[in-house]
This record gives C-alpha cells, structure tokens and sequence, in this order.
C-alpha cells in the first residue's frame, strides 16, 4: 500500500470512528432533517435501524384526508378533557417548537383526555408546531390535498397502562395527538399570542423558556367533531403507536402571529443559516385504513352543512343513502 493510500485508510477510518462515536452519544439521534437531501422523510428509515418503520410502516402519518371516503360512526361520543391550564418548557429544537408539559407542576394537574375513540386516558406532554412560508402547505395532514397555514399537534400519552412517556411511544394505544389547523387570519388568538411573545427568547437552536398557565382549550376550535384514525409519529422513529384525532375547525390566528413562527431559526446562534419553516412530513399511503368521524354526513340536509368545515361531498353521501334505500 502506497503512503498516500495508507493515509487515505487512516482518515477513512478515523471519520467512521469519529462520526460513528459522535452518532453513538447524541448526534445520532437528532441527525435528521425535512431537506429532500439524504437526512430527509424519504431516508429516515435508512439513517438508523430503530427508525425503519418510517420507511416500512404500512399505518405511517400525516394522511390525506379525502372527505368522501369518511365513515360515519356513531359510537364516537366527544372527546373528554380533564383540566385546562398547563405550564412547561418552550424550546426550539431545531427541527420544531415544541412545549414539554411540567408533569410534576404544583400550579397545575395538567390535562387529561378520554373518550371519543379512546379506551384509556391521556395525559398531555407536549404541544409540537409545524409550519412553512406559505399560507397553504404549512400543515402536515392535508383535505382533499389542500393543507393549511400551520398544523398544531397536541400529544397525550396512555397513562393508565403505561408510567412514562417512553414506554408509551412505542407500545400499542400509547399516544394520542389531537391535530388542529391554524389558518391565517386578521384576529389575533389571545391564547397563541400567550406562544408568540415567548418566540422572541427561542429563536435558536437549544434555546428554552418557560410558558406558564397556558389554557390548552383555548387553543381547541369551537366543535365537538372530529375524524380519527390510527397511524404514527410524524417524525423518526415514525412509531405506530399514535390515535390520531383532528378537528373538524381550523383555529385562526394573525399573520403577525406566523410571522413569528416563521422567523423562528433551525440552527444555532452561531450558524442562524437555515430557518425552522417547512417542518412538515409528507402524507404517506392511507393503505387499507379508514378515517372514521363523528359527522353524521348522512343526517338531514340544512342543520348539518353548516358545521361540515372541508367541503365534505354532500351529494356524495346523499346518493349512497338513496342507492340503499330501494324497497
Ligand atoms: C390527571 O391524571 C393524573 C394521574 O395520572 C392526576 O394526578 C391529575 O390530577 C389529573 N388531572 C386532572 C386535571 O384531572
Ligand atoms: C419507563 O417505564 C419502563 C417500564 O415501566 C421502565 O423500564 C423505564 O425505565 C422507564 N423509563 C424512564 C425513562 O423512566
Ligand atoms: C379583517 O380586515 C378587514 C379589512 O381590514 C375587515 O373588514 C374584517 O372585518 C377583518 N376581519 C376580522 C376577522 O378581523
């Protein structure tokens, strides 16, 4: 072997080793990104072997949600929530905004949620934004292909049968996420303005403060309806542990107020090259799942329409009700 080639094996080697060790201790797990380069959804269930269901998964989210294709099912009551005010720690990940609820608070019992489609009852963790530049594409689930400015995602996890948000993650009927659009408007959400005036002090990577007393069902829309279905986290390790429940009503909030979000930085205050902005999976194969709702479609025409909020295909269902109804 020639000195050049030796050297060139040292350096090969020590890299791996380097990379590898790095990997190992944390960088591993956050070595991920939305780019369309190789750290991207379509690669992250190559970039390490616990991730592989986000390649693999057959029950994979976000979903497109076609409205003509929900089922109406009416053993779905409304969803259960337990307590109201929440206080934790609002941190910029990089790749998200999240909330992580104080548990353990003093101040607050946290929220709970059961019924709907749940057997058990959650308990809200974390609260997770996902955004991009344009008013239109800046959710994750879509309707009819369309998307919305920004999606929230609110996770819970099964506390009756498991004792940490771990343990949920990745076993069955672990997590709940409730999932609400955010579309632009010219109001400002007194509830997310309590998010947007702490954005200034998480602009970088790593950066954290505290929210107190945040009123979650501030931040639920005015409605009992919802569609629901059974898939996974929206981010690595794309776990199948996740019901998804999405409300039937977008929440409105400013253009000021995403504004904010998008100012928001991926990396640290050293390198603020990339922005958080377009942190958003794209919608993966429904396969053989159905969405299931709480709208009776079927019902009546007047009284029901006003509160079918994407467009659902009324004439549609009003057919498949008449090709039934033959003597
Ligand atoms: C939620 O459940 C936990 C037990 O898991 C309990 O300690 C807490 O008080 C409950 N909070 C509310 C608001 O019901
Ligand atoms: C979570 O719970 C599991 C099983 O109850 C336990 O083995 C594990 O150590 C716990 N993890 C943490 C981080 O507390
Ligand atoms: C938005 O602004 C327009 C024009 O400035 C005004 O007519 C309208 O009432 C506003 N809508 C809301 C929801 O504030």
């Amino acid at each position: 072997m020639s000195l050049l080639g030796m050297l060139g094996y040292f350096v090969a080697v020590w890299t791996f080793v380097t990379v590898w060790h790095g990997a190992e201790s944390s960088r591993w797990h956050t070595w991920w990104s939305y780019d369309s380069g190789i750290s991207g959804p379509r690669y992250w269930g190559m970039l390490n072997p616990h991730w592989s269901l986000c390649k693999k998964g057959r029950n994979q989210s976000p979903v497109n949600i076609e409205p003509k294709a929900l089922l109406f099912d009416p053993s779905l009551n409304s969803l259960e929530i337990k307590g109201n005010a929440i206080t934790g720690m609002l941190a910029n990940m990089g790749y998200s905004l999240t909330l992580d609820v104080d548990l353990g608070s003093h101040w607050s019992h946290g929220v709970n949620i059961s019924g709907g489609p749940l057997s058990y009852t959650y308990r809200v963790f974390q609260l997770r934004v996902h955004f991009s530049h344009s008013d239109t594409d800046g959710s994750e689930h879509t309707v009819e292909g369309r998307g919305f400015s920004s999606e929230l995602h609110i996770f819970a996890f099964n506390s009756d049968l498991y004792e940490n948000i771990t343990s949920a993650m990745t076993s069955p009927r672990g997590i709940l996420c409730m999932a609400i659009f955010l579309k632009v408007s010219n109001a400002t959400n007194p509830h997310f303005e309590r998010i947007h005036r702490a954005l200034d002090d998480v602009l970088y990577k790593g950066d954290k403060r505290e929210v107190s007393y945040l009123e979650l069902r501030g931040l639920l829309p005015q409605t009992d309806h919802y569609m629901t279905y059974e898939g996974s986290l929206t981010h690595p390790a794309c776990h199948e542990t996740v019901t998804w429940v999405i409300y039937n009503k977008p929440v409105y909030i400013s253009s000021t107020q995403i504004a904010g979000l998008r100012r928001l930085k991926q990396d640290t205050k050293s390198n603020p090259v990339l922005l958080m902005a377009g942190n958003i999976r794209p919608v993966q194969s429904l396969n053989q799942r159905t969405i299931r709702t709480n709208i009776n479609l079927g019902e009546g025409a007047c009284s029901m329409e006003r509160d079918i909020n994407y467009a659902v295909n009324h004439n549609y269902f009003q057919y498949q009700r008449e090709s039934y109804s033959f003597p």
